[in-house]
């Protein structure tokens, strides 16, 4: 056997890119633990890196700069063969529709994971965050659960299925500009 051979991989892996879909306390970041276990997966958790540089998840705009990041990132691990959870939310069916379109560039598989939620449940666990962990989280009323249910874009069977991806918004050439526009420090250009 000669050296290069002794150092092929013997069987190429397939890497799949998971995306997280849920509102807060749907349980996606636990799932995402869970996952990024059973299949060798990185995990990428905005919330784990926007607290601690910026004591806010949101932090005027610059989560969609950190989430930019995260994405050229993961395109990077699956390119490199490793698979991927996006623990972002992804509440637009647009977002998801870029991600799967991006991996696809990179040859990697995408699987949509949606955590549906019943607002009964959600409340009960937020409060429940709120009391044992307050610096992981911040203060969430009734009243924006229910405006952020209204927003949240529930994904259909298509999307679940890994069937087609739908065609970009209207006057938008393609999904990398629009990913480009949404998170413009999502390539490295
Ligand atoms: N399947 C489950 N059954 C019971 N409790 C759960 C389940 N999944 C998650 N939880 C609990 O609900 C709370 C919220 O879960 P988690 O942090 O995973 O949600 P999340 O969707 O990541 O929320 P956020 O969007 O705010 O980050 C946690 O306290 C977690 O332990
Ligand atoms: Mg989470």
């Amino acid at each position: 056997m000669s050296q290069s051979q002794h150092f092929e991989s013997p069987h190429p892996r397939a890497a799949t890119l998971f995306l997280m879909v849920g509102l807060p306390g749907a349980g996606k970041t636990t799932r995402a633990r869970e996952l990024a276990t059973t299949h060798r997966a990185l995990r990428l958790t905005p919330d784990h890196w926007m607290n601690p540089l910026f004591g806010d998840s949101m932090a005027d705009g610059k989560r969609w700069v950190l989430e930019g990041r995260l994405i050229s990132v993961a395109l990077q691990a699956l390119r490199l063969g490793s698979s991927v959870v996006l623990d972002f939310g992804l509440w637009s069916r647009d977002e998801r529709s870029a991600l799967r379109w991006l991996a696809r560039t990179t040859g990697a598989a995408c699987q949509v994971v949606y955590l549906p939620v019943d607002k009964h449940v959600q409340l009960a666990r937020i409060a429940h965050r709120q009391e044992t962990t307050p610096h992981r989280t911040f203060p969430m009323s009734e009243a924006d659960l229910d405006a952020w249910r209204e927003r949240f874009e529930v994904p259909d069977a298509a999307e679940l299925d890994g069937g087609e991806i739908p065609a970009p918004p209207a006057g938008r050439p393609g999904w990398l500009e629009w990913a480009v526009d949404t998170w413009p420090t999502c390539t490295d250009g």
